[in-house]
């Protein structure tokens, strides 16, 4: 259970690394973005009374280094293709994971999630 888990994370970062097709004009590859948050998904499915560190620093990491309004819409982009396309993820558990991280989302990851007006360029 644990181990073939473990092989469709590694099956899904191979995907990604092999369709690693770069968004325009973006600092982060969706690829990129996904291998950051695979730490996540176990967690995700099978939530556990703390999120796993990797999974925390691996949304920390994201948090940083998407800066610019076009970075954080097309992370948004590629988290919401990516998450909500699989199976058995606990959308409770996704929510309250960056506030659990400790990290201040200006955003609540849910299906219905707007990437454009939650980032607006005027701000
Ligand atoms: C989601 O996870 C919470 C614990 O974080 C649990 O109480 C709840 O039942 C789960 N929901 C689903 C749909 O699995």
């Amino acid at each position: 259970m644990a181990s073939s888990m473990l092989v469709k994370v590694t099956c899904l970062a191979l995907i990604c690394l092999v369709l690693n097709i770069p968004l325009a004009n973006a600092a982060l590859s969706c690829g990129q973005i996904q291998l950051t948050v695979a730490p996540c998904l176990g967690y995700l499915r099978n939530p556990g009374p703390s999120v796993p560190a990797p999974c925390c620093n691996g949304l920390r990491n994201l948090n940083n280094q998407a800066k610019s309004t076009p970075d954080r819409r097309s992370g948004c982009r590629c988290l919401k293709s990516t998450i909500f396309s699989l199976p058995g993820i606990n959308l409770s558990a996704l929510a309250s994971t960056p506030t659990k991280c400790g990290i201040n989302l200006p955003y609540k990851i849910s299906p219905s999630i707007n990437c454009n007006t939650y980032f607006s360029d005027h701000k």
